[in-house]
């Protein structure tokens, strides 16, 4: 079976070095890929955001599944495209996408069908929004309607602060399309926490809980990132009447909500999650695998991923069951210094050849192989990632793993899976 994997994070390196366990597949590409990626599969210089050139190649080289990582090519139609080209592929339509794609289309949805998620208004008028805030209780989330890379959410701690955000992103359009439209929301606190769960059409598979840490700095300081390290289980003791929760209020409305509505979305649906004194709510939906997320579930995959991406497509989920690893998973991402603002590319990277310890795996996102070195290619670099009989043996293990390794700027978060709940 010949196998092209879309993307070239951290994610598809771990979707890649789980699928390669199947000896069902043969062949592996993977479009653009990294260094990492590079060691397992044949990389293909496309970029993710050109759907005409995957197509051309999927074609030429008759690949039999391709596995869509990033949001991007999801949103501007790829699957639709490969399905309209008789092409077997793993992800949502353009129109399934739009939960991510489009956070006003995710909140009417979520309130059409009774999903908990925080109160908001959407603006498609600067002024409207201004005059709305103006008069609105602090603090206050003030976020791009579309795709932003992960910054377009401000938590505003007054109107002016606010009505800051609503010019940068409605009128000087920092965002591009994306901020023409924002969505202002409530201010929800609680402990955050990303669900996985593959949706066939008709049913839904959810993966163990995982927990995410977006902000640069320890202690939760600092930007926004892409994310700087993952742990699963969350550590929120997603308990069995947690789980009948989320089924009642998420998930069985969710599905009957497409449903009714008739949208298909077959595919991975991750939703953000704050857990608050209330319940569960949900703060997003990403419609793809979260990154690095994915990184800690490979690890912590027993079963075959690929029966589970075919059952997805073929709307069998109901017949699979995977086995999952009861131990904890962690991995500390190495980013580049500066991230995530601008930062140097190409610092040669040293000590992968330290990493001896069998429970540690190093996946690549920003790297390339230039001659005899891998260098730095992007802000996040590295996730090292640990298995341990308990959370704290693998955070030891991932950092000990970490510390191994060496490039310019290095920089990582102490204090992942550190279990501090605010
Ligand atoms: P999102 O991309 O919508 O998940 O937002 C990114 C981050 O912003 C989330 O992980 C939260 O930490 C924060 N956030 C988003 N919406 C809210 C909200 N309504 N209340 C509090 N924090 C939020
Ligand atoms: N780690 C968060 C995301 O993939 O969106």
């Amino acid at each position: 079976m010949k196998l092209l994997i879309i993307g070239s994070g951290g994610r598809e390196h771990a979707l890649l070095w789980k699928l390669k366990q199947n000896p069902r597949i043969t062949e592996c590409y993977v479009a653009p890929g990294n260094a990492g990626t590079g060691t397992m599969a044949i990389n293909v210089p496309i970029e993710a955001t050109n759907i005409a050139g995957l197509l051309q190649f999927a074609q030429e080289k008759k690949i039999d599944l391709t596995i869509v990582g990033p949001d991007d090519p999801l949103a501007a139609g790829i699957v639709d495209q490969f399905q309209q080209a008789g092409l077997r592929i793993f992800g949502p339509t353009a129109a399934a996408a739009r939960f991510e794609a489009s956070k006003s289309f995710a909140k009417d949805f979520m309130k059409r069908h009774g999903i908990p998620t925080a109160a908001s208004e959407t603006f498609t008028s600067s002024e409207k929004a201004s005059d709305y805030v103006r008069q609105a209780k602090y603090p206050l989330v003030v976020k791009a309607d579309g795709l932003a890379l992960g910054k377009g959410v401000i938590i505003a701690q007054s109107a002016e602060e606010a009505l800051t955000a609503i010019k940068e992103m409605m009128e000087e359009k920092v965002f591009g399309a994306a901020g023409e439209t924002v969505v202002i929301e409530e201010f929800l606190t609680g402990p955050e926490c990303s669900l996985h769960a593959l949706i066939d059409g008709k049913n839904y598979l959810l993966f163990p809980d995982a927990r995410d840490h977006k902000r640069a700095l320890d202690g939760d300081q600092g930007l926004n990132t892409g994310g700087m390290g993952t742990i699963s289980p969350s550590g929120l003791g997603v308990t069995k009447s947690m789980r009948a929760r989320l089924h009642y209020e998420i998930f069985v409305p969710f599905l009957s909500g497409l449903a009714d509505e008739k949208i298909k979305f077959q595919g991975m649906l991750f939703p953000g999650l704050i857990i608050t004194k209330d319940g569960p709510k949900v703060l997003e939906f990403n419609a793809r695998f979260g990154d690095p997320e994915t990184q800690v579930l490979m690890r912590r995959l027993y079963s075959d991923l690929l029966e589970l991406l075919e059952a997805t497509i073929d709307g069998k989920l109901d017949t699979v069951s995977p086995w999952w690893d009861e131990r904890p998973a962690v991995c500390v991402v190495l980013a580049s210094g500066g991230y995530p603002g601008p930062i140097e590319k190409g610092k040669p990277i040293t000590g992968f050849e330290n990493v001896t310890d069998p429970n540690v795996v190093v996946f690549h996102a920003g790297t390339k192989q230039v001659e005899e070195n891998i260098v730095t290619n992007g802000g996040r670099v590295l996730g090292v990632t640990a298995l341990g009989r308990t959370l704290e043996e693998a955070r030891q293990a991932a950092y000990a793993a970490a510390d191994q390794i060496q490039f310019e700027g290095k920089q990582l978060r102490r204090d992942i899976g550190e279990l501090k709940f605010k």
